[in-house]
């Protein structure tokens, strides 16, 4: 039940046009397809059946060429698909068929499927075939023609791809509505909406002068919560004209909120689908990294038109062509938005966690990967992530200006086609004349490779020589590694502060930072003209998706910390800091040695705090601890309990001895505002939680009260949270008060109520486990529903390592209860649940056991899907 890249071959048919007719009902769908295909001309297959995907459908007939109905003997049904003997070879042909569905009982949020009441779709990957019989693969590209017959009570919006072309009453108090989308797309693309839905309505003015109407629907109660998502797809809107020259297409762009949805949302041709939490917010119920992130998720989806959309994908393998492509343009369209600095601070972070860790385990796999089982699996931060420093690369090495002739030759070439990584690749190439042959190997090479930096300053010859080599561990099924080429960032700071020149030996450019290119194993690169030893600031900006090696003193760290001009470096030159002072009080927690924090870090975090700082946001980066997932990261064998210790050690110290300084910021950064989405507003809240938070690590009752006034008086969902969470995460708080306030106020609203079960399943409060179980029998609490499922249990087993990991195994016990349940509920968010006991190699021989007991009794389960199977089998391996 493998399906592998090196055998893919072309489709044995096309379908040309595709004409739905949809009689809606919760229970029993109508669903009748007229398709008009024909034989591929390039296909080497000798046989004349035609095999259609399908799953969970009812046939009802199948029509060939409008003729007469097809007998048993013509077809042959299996479960998972439709056989349909001796069709047509020499002219094209339509097939008619009719089928009915269940989308009441369709727990798996997959195909047409019930969200309050409403009727929506998910196609993406393999949805499309369980609406109809279908050749369900993105390299089949067709135009479609949708009509939604439905009751007018029930369903009085009908909605699908590109534009309304008729719409009529029908008896019974029914009504139709037919749709046209002139350009052609792989059924992935295809999506139906019908309900009780709201909208509000803006417009769009192209660059060309095309007006454009904008549409964003929402159950009624909603209403008041959309303002920003709309602002936010009309600066998508117009960044991707500035600045890749892409226009929309269609006359018309409608995005839907539906409350039951299994990822963040989905690219559908005109009429996208969001979860809810990537569409509503208002201040007082959303948060700015709530606003943030809806932002650049609208802006995602938009970008999809033209990557993912216009130029798609040829197969599953590729998946990374549109995502990690996309990925790369939402981050710069949020750095550009917001913050480039703290953008790029989120993003490493992320994929230093959470793709390292799966590069680095048992599911590790490049971004074009070669093999999978479930295709739904594959939606992973390698995927996402890792692909999107891979584009960027490709926009470091070639530079802005050379980058977007790459995408322009790129659009240009395979507008209306299904294409692979490999044309992207070639396209870049193409439009530059460059070689991008070693680079190719980013895309076959799992794992993260090592880079290990070691220096060597001559002051007689005034050079500074940088040896750099690189090795990448091996990883699943690939066991020995070519060298890649990576772009290294590197600039040299005097000791002065003042930048010094980075002048390679043979070259007479000088500047203030170059891109060494590291193409083997290990290279030297000599620097000329330094007339001191300067500081070595290497990987800016993260340039490349790699772990660095470089024996670096407490106060060379402090250093750049206070010098570098890099704003990403500089970030990192204090983590190090920190973390290496961590890491230092883990080994004497695990040894009981009495914990002492070196002054040198209090120094470092003292001048922070002294200077003046523009980027609030970016200020309270520098003053945050790197989190315990990262330093888990960082250790040989994970000890949960000592990572917690060592930080929490650590953060209480620092706010004994920066006290005062920590209370200024905070009150001369409090304002009760409300409203405010500018980037000023926003930094104010970021810098004064970041102290409150610190603040409330004392066991002081003054401070108690700042963050229980705070909590009362919030005006917007920022401020509350923040000062709910210290109390929920601190010990000496009264939170049950608070919680019950809080869930009191909040009730009636879906998204605040998910924060609220998620705060307390990440809280290290000595009794989450407890309040854990408690939740799951609380009313509001729900298997059905994802984002619900994910702030429980979710943020429970991937958001605190210390409860999850408890050494009696009741964690692991838990969420084998709970992915047992989901595996025939929803088998996608079941399998995204296992992710927290994947890495259970990081663990002490005791976890390791406990981890190992819970994945076989997983493997075991009646009727595994294969979602769940495929995780858990490669898991174990
Ligand atoms: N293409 C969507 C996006 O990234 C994600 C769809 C994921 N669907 C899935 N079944 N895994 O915007
Ligand atoms: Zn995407």
């Amino acid at each position: 039940q493998t399906t592998y890249l090196k055998d893919y071959t072309v489709p044995d048919y096309l379908i040309h046009k595709v004409a739905l007719h949809f009689v809606l009902d919760e229970e029993r769908t109508e669903v009748t397809a007229r398709l008009t295909l024909s034989r591929n001309p390039a296909s080497l297959s000798m046989s004349a059946a035609l095999v259609l995907a399908g799953e969970n459908l009812t046939l009802q007939r199948i029509i060939l060429n409008d003729g007469e109905e097809l007998v048993a003997a013509d077809y042959v049904q299996a479960a998972d698909s439709l056989t349909i003997y001796n069709v047509p070879q020499q002219q094209p042909f339509v097939l008619t068929i009719e089928n009915t569905i269940n989308p009441k009982i369709n727990t798996a949020l997959e195909g047409l499927y019930l969200s309050n009441g409403m009727l929506c779709t998910q196609c993406e990957a393999e949805g499309f075939r369980k609406i109809t019989y279908f050749l369900d693969r993105p390299d089949v590209m067709a135009t479609f023609t949708t009509t939604l017959v439905g009751d007018k009570s029930r369903y009085p919006v009908l909605l699908s791809n590109g534009n309304k072309i008729a719409h009529g009453e029908l008896e019974a108090n029914r009504h139709w509505v037919t749709w046209e989308d002139p350009f052609t797309k792989p059924c992935y693309l295809f999506a139906l909406v019908a309900g009780q839905l709201e909208c509000i309505e803006d417009h769009f003015t192209t660059q060309s002068g095309r007006d454009i109407s904008l549409q964003i629907f929402v159950e009624p109660q909603d209403v008041d919560k959309c303002a920003h998502a709309m602002q936010s797809l009309q600066n998508a809107m117009r960044w991707d004209e500035e600045v890749y020259g892409c226009e929309y297409d269609l006359d018309l762009y409608m995005i839907v909120a539906v409350s039951h949805f299994n990822m963040g949302a989905m690219e559908n041709k005109g009429l996208n689908v969001f979860n809810t939490k990537f569409v509503l917010a208002r201040p007082d119920t959303a948060t700015d990294s709530d606003y943030e992130h809806i932002e650049g998720v609208i802006a995602h989806e938009y970008f999809h038109n033209w990557t993912g959309n216009r130029i798609t994908c040829r197969d599953w393998f590729q998946l990374s062509l549109k995502e990690g492509f996309t990925v790369f343009r939402d981050q710069e369209f949020t750095g550009d938005r917001t913050s480039k600095a703290v953008k790029r601070i989120e993003d490493v972070t992320m994929l230093r966690t959470r793709q390292f860790a799966e590069d680095a385990g048992p599911l590790a796999h490049p971004i074009r990967p070669e093999a999978y089982i479930e295709i739904n699996n594959f939606y992973t931060v390698t995927i996402y992530e890792k692909g999107a420093e891979v584009v960027r690369m490709l926009h470091t090495l070639l530079g802005a200006e050379r980058f977007r002739k790459g995408s322009d030759l790129y659009f240009a070439r395979h507008d209306g086609q299904a294409v692979t990584c490999e044309d992207f690749v070639k396209a870049m190439e193409a439009a530059n004349g460059v070689g991008l042959v070693q680079f190719r190997r980013w895309y076959s090479q799992a794992g993260t490779p090592v880079l290990t930096v070691s220096r060597r300053y001559d002051s007689q010859a005034q050079t500074l020589t940088l040896s750099i080599s690189q090795e990448c561990p091996p990883t699943p099924g690939q066991a020995v590694k070519e060298p890649l080429h990576i772009p290294v960032k590197v600039g040299l700071i005097y000791p002065d502060g003042t930048i010094a020149p980075c002048q390679l030996q043979g070259s007479a450019d000088s500047a203030e930072e170059v891109i060494l290119a590291l193409t083997e194993a290990a290279q030297d690169f000599v620097f000329t003209g330094l007339s001191s030893e300067p500081a070595v600031s290497v990987l800016r900006g993260f340039s490349a998706p790699v772990k660095l090696v470089m024996e670096r003193s407490l106060t060379e760290l402090a250093f750049l910390l206070s010098h570098d001009s890099d704003t990403f470096n500089r970030w990192e030159a204090g983590q190090q800091l920190i973390g290496q002072a961590i890491t230092g009080l883990i080994a004497d927690v695990q040894n009981n040695r009495e914990l002492r924090l070196d002054p040198i870090i209090i120094e470092a975090f003292r001048q922070v705090l002294a200077q003046p700082w523009e980027d609030l946001s970016y200020f309270s980066l520098l003053l945050s601890l790197p989190s315990e997932t990262y330093l888990a990261e960082q250790m040989p064998v994970i000890d949960v309990v000592a990572i917690h210790t060592a930080r929490e050690f650590v953060k209480l110290t620092l706010a004994e001895q920066l006290q005062n300084a920590l209370q200024t910021l905070y009150l001369n950064n409090h304002r009760d505002e409300s409203g405010c989405f500018d980037a000023g507003a926003i930094g104010r809240r970021r810098i004064k939680n970041t102290c409150l938070n610190y603040l409330c690590a004392l066991d002081d009752p003054a401070l108690k009260n700042w963050a229980h006034q705070q909590f009362k008086t919030a005006k917007n969902m920022t401020d509350q949270m923040a000062a709910l969470t210290v109390m929920v995460n601190n010990p000496h708080y009264a939170r049950r008060q608070c919680l019950a306030e809080f869930y009191q106020q909040w009730q009636h609203e879906a998204l605040v109520i998910d924060k609220w079960f998620a705060l307390q399943a990440a809280s290290p409060a000595p009794d989450t486990f407890a309040t854990v179980q408690a939740l799951m029998a609380h009313p509001a609490f729900d298997l059905g529903t994802p984002n619900r499922i994910r702030a429980l249990i979710g943020a429970f087993s991937q958001a605190n390592p210390l409860h999850f990991h408890a050494a009696n195994g009741q964690g692991y016990q838990f969420l084998a209860d709970q992915i047992i349940a989901l595996n025939t509920l929803n088998p996608q968010v079941a399998s995204r649940m296992i992710s927290a006991l994947t890495s259970w190699r990081r663990y002490d021989a005791g976890r390791q056991a406990l981890m190992t007991a819970q994945l076989e009794r997983i493997m075991s389960t009646e009727a595994i899907s294969k979602d769940v199977y495929e995780i858990a089998s490669k898991s174990l391996a």
